[in-house]
């Protein structure tokens, strides 16, 4: 991708990485964490047993969390508080309504957590000004690619830290 596509006035700016390993894809998981900020959204989209919850946990894991993670596949959302950050870890599959996602505390999450939803289609109106988007895939060889796109100041985000594709 040559340089001036990073600054297209309309739309998202998108990152694509070739994730060919287990370890490819914690070492993204942990570039994201570093850039991430209480009060962040980060979406994580994909088939089912691509990797969501693999890089959910790597993110928590590189947030310093050392208790299990398990996925919130029935629970539908799970939360970590680490030192000084809450992480709100949701798995809408089950989700039955759209609104039942405010009983699960999506408003207290986004106020000053780090929220990140596996299956945010079920929630398709929520799209906050600022957020991460990752939709992950599966390539020919069973290996994973993620495209990330930022939205609002996480396009900036991506530019300043200089996330660079490994395509
Ligand atoms: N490059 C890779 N990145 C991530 N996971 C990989 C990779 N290669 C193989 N895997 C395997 O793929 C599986 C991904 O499972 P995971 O539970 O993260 O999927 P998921 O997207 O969360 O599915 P679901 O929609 O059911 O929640 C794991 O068993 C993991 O070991
Ligand atoms: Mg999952």
């Amino acid at each position: 991708m040559n340089q001036a596509n990073h600054f297209q006035s309309e739309g998202p700016l998108e990152r694509i990485f070739m994730l060919r390993s287990l370890k490819a894809t914690q070492q993204l998981a942990q570039s994201v964490a570093s850039i991430s900020i209480p009060g962040d959204v980060i979406k994580l989209k994909g088939p089912i047993g691509v990797g969501k919850t693999v890089f959910a946990r790597a993110i928590l894991r590189s947030l310093g969390c050392q208790e299990e993670i398990p996925s919130p596949t029935f629970t539908l959302v799970q939360t970590y508080q680490l030192s000084n950050l809450t992480v709100w870890h949701f798995d809408l599959f089950r989700l039955k309504h759209p609104d039942e996602i405010y009983e699960l505390g999506l408003e207290e999450a986004t106020l000053n957590g780090l929220t990140l939803i596996e299956w945010p289609e079920r929630i398709a109106f929520f799209s906050p000004k600022h957020h991460a988007e990752i939709t992950f895939s599966f390539d020919p060889h069973g290996d994973r690619i993620a495209t990330l796109k930022g939205y609002g100041n996480w396009n900036r985000r991506l530019i300043e830290h200089n996330l660079e594709e490994n395509v």
